[in-house]
């Protein structure tokens, strides 16, 4: 061992830079508050491992970057892992810098003649910025992607040379795949590059003039090794115990694929620049421009940070203090704004549905990607475009949340609003003009519609539309329309409500239902095809008991129980509307293309007629598939049903 030790100091003299190194004076001793740098030394050492663990999946193209973090966080062995460490150790250097640099300001280490090293500080806080920058594009998943476009706009918003140094960034006029392979290039290869640079001066002139003496009576001097080590390891231990407990238990999240079609308002940035965000959005500020707020004040507080040294030198221990103070304020200001975009988040009713949105979409493309189709060649991005659990919700809000209600809300989870009566009201909850279609073809539905219908179609009743026939016909006008109250449906039993209702037609009730159901066949359900019998006959036949005997549905819908056409037309439409295969996909489909047709409502209709120009095809099987349950089963929640939340508010309106 000896022997090889020399032969290798003979060699390299490694002995005398061992020394160097670890037998540096620590003048005052050993202490806690000198870690901050060796832990930033060390988070980044773990960026660079972890980083280059993911470089070797990683992919960066449009098509492939996000699908490659899906292998690493899905499938790659320990992956999410490696990608939580390395997504929160990023944060932690943030963090740990912050800690740094006003622990070098509180200290007085930048003043001479340890200026140039401070300045160098300085450069290295950028350049970790622009890593952290860089990194939240790499996934391109929905949050990185459009919070980076933001990035980008903000760089235009430079004076004088603000459109270049964005065409640069983005690599091009518009924002996309070269954007992508720009950032990677700066992220993997060019900001580390410069970072092992200015880190390596940064320690050579650290070394030139070691550390500052805060309180020379503090204790003894020592060296470096061993006391001061045992501090620093303690102390990137522990950031490693809390980075790693964060990626195991908390995993970096990853929301669906970036898609520029689809507008992602809850976009925001990194939490440690939400308070440069919510700088922006101040009145006075936004007011003044995009130039002056994210160009021009950070750029003022940079500069003030930057000739600290300066100050110091010049006012002596007044420039000190004054230093001091600014650094307090400036962290107490990002404190507050960064608490301030927290609190309005967690309080806009909107910010929030569209995080539950985010969150159902991202968990969506994830389970579609892990299910049996797996990553369509096309790309992720094509998994939530042709999935009806994701795009049936946009389609209901767009075309029908203005008459109909799913679940109480409008598709995507929100209770629909209107304007209030007066002109400076505030908005209210809008009532809903027909039927609430969550549940629509289920067993829940047909047994309201059989044993309900007045009150199950009962929101028609708020329409302008039943206003008007109602009031004509009250003047005696003979008008042609839907009445839940007064239907014939409503009375189907020919007065026999109470035969309906009574015990000995309770198993035929649910029999009926059963039947009503299958012909609606939607999908994931399983039916008792004894029951299915059973209710065939009744609704056929009219074989109940009691008063109700011989009363079929039948006898008004003639189709009821027939297949449903592969040309439906109106020949032998009879006054009713059909029931052959009622809320079948089949069904469905046809009477949202022709609600006015005689099969349906004919001139009882009050429902839009959406034409092919009107809804696409491809979008109506989306819609008529979310509606009948017909896609990959998810264990993704839905959103929470407010059929309550609306008639509270309804009768608190009242
Ligand atoms: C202008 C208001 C309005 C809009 C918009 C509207 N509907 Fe309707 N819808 C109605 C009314 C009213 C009825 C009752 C029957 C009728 O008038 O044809 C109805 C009936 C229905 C029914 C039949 C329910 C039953 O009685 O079994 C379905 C299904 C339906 N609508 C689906 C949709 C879908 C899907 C959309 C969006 C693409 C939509 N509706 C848009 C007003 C509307
Ligand atoms: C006395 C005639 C009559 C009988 C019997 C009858 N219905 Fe109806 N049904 C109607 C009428 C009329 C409508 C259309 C609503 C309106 O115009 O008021 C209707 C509408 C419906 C609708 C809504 C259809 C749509 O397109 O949205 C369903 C579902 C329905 N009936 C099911 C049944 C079932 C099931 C039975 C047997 C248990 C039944 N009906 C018995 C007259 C009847």
């Amino acid at each position: 061992m000896n022997n090889l030790i020399n032969w290798l100091e003979t060699r390299t003299g490694f002995k005398a830079i061992m020394h160097e190194a670890l037998y540096e004076r620590v003048p005052g001793g050993a202490r806690w508050r000198y870690v901050w740098g060796s832990t930033l030394v060390f988070t980044f050492a773990l960026q660079v491992i972890t980083g280059f663990m993911l470089w070797s999946a990683y992919s960066p193209s449009t098509r492939t970057a996000w699908e490659s973090v899906y292998y690493i966080q899905h499938e790659m062995y320990l992956g999410h892992i490696i990608r939580g460490l390395h997504h929160y150790a990023a944060q932690a250097m943030v963090v740990l810098m912050a800690i740094h640099l006003v622990q070098v300001i509180i200290d007085g280490a930048y003043k001479a003649p340890r200026e140039m090293n401070f300045w160098l500080g300085i450069v290295l806080m950028q350049i970790v910025l622009g890593l952290s920058l860089t990194g939240y594009l790499l996934p391109w998943d929905q949050k990185g992607y459009y919070a980076t476009q933001v990035t980008t706009n903000i760089m235009s918003a430079t004076p004088v040379v603000g459109r270049d140094v964005q065409v640069l960034a983005q690599g091009g006029s518009a924002y996309g795949h070269l954007t992508l392979t720009r950032f990677f290039a700066m992220h993997a290869g060019i900001l580390p590059a410069l970072l092992v640079g200015f880190l390596a001066l940064h320690i050579y002139v650290f070394r030139r003039h070691g550390l500052t003496v805060h309180d020379p009576k503090h204790a003894p001097d020592t060296t470096f090794w061993p006391d001061q080590v045992l501090k620093d390891s303690v102390a990137c231990l522990a950031v490693l115990a809390v980075v790693l407990l964060l990626a195991v238990f908390r995993g970096a999240e990853m929301s669906a694929p970036a898609d520029p079609a689809v507008n992602f308002s809850a976009a925001r940035p990194e939490w440690y620049f939400l308070f440069l965000f919510r700088f922006l959005r101040f009145h006075a500020v936004e007011s003044l421009g995009l130039t002056f707020g994210a160009i021009v004040v950070p750029g003022i507080i940079m500069g003030i940070i930057t000739v600290m040294p300066i100050t110091a030198k010049v006012l002596g221990n007044t420039g000190h203090t004054l230093n001091k103070l600014f650094i307090w304020s400036l962290g107490a200001g990002i404190v507050v704004l960064t608490a301030m975009a927290f609190y309005e988040d967690a309080h806009d009713a909107g910010h929030q549905a569209a995080l539950t949105e985010a969150h159902r979409d991202g968990e969506r493309a994830i389970e579609l990607a892990s299910g049996p189709d797996m990553i369509p060649v096309e790309g992720a991005v094509s998994l939530l475009r042709n999935d009806p659990y994701t795009q049936g919700p946009r389609l209901f809000a767009q075309h029908c949340f203005s008459c109909h209600r799913y679940n109480g809300h409008n598709g995507r989870g929100v209770l629909v609003t209107e304007a209030g009566k007066d002109k400076d009201a505030a908005s209210v909850v809008a009532a809903p003009t027909a039927a609430d279609l969550g549940k629509f073809g289920s067993r829940e539905w047909m047994s309201a519609v059989v044993t309900d219908y007045s009150g199950h179609f009962a929101w028609m009743k708020n329409s302008a539309w039943f206003r008007e026939a109602q009031a004509k016909s009250a003047a005696g006008e003979t008008v042609d329309y839907i009445d839940p109250d007064s239907s014939e449906m409503a009375d189907w039993t020919g007065g026999n409500e109470e035969s309906l209702k009574s015990p000995e037609n309770a198993d035929n009730v649910k029999a009926l239902i059963e039947f009503l159901a299958s012909e609606a066949a939607h999908a994931g359900t399983t039916y008792d095809p004894v029951l299915v019998e059973k209710g065939r006959d009744l609704a056929l036949n009219g074989s109940w008991a009691g008063a109700l005997n011989g009363t079929s549905c039948a006898g008004c819908h003639e189709t009821i129980g027939q297949p449903f056409p592969a040309q439906p037309d109106d020949t032998g439409a009879g006054s009713y509307p059909t029931m052959a295969k009622y809320a079948s996909t089949a069904w469905l489909k046809d009477f949202i293309r022709h609600p006015d047709a005689a099969r349906h409502y004919g001139a009882k209709n009050e429902m839009v007629v959406y034409s092919p120009q009107k809804l696409s095809d491809k979008d109506l099987d989306l819609l008529v598939r979310w509606l009948t349950r017909d896609y990959v089963p998810t264990n993704v929640p839905d959103y929470a049903d407010q059929t309550d939340v609306l008639k509270a508010a309804l009768a608190r309106e009242k």
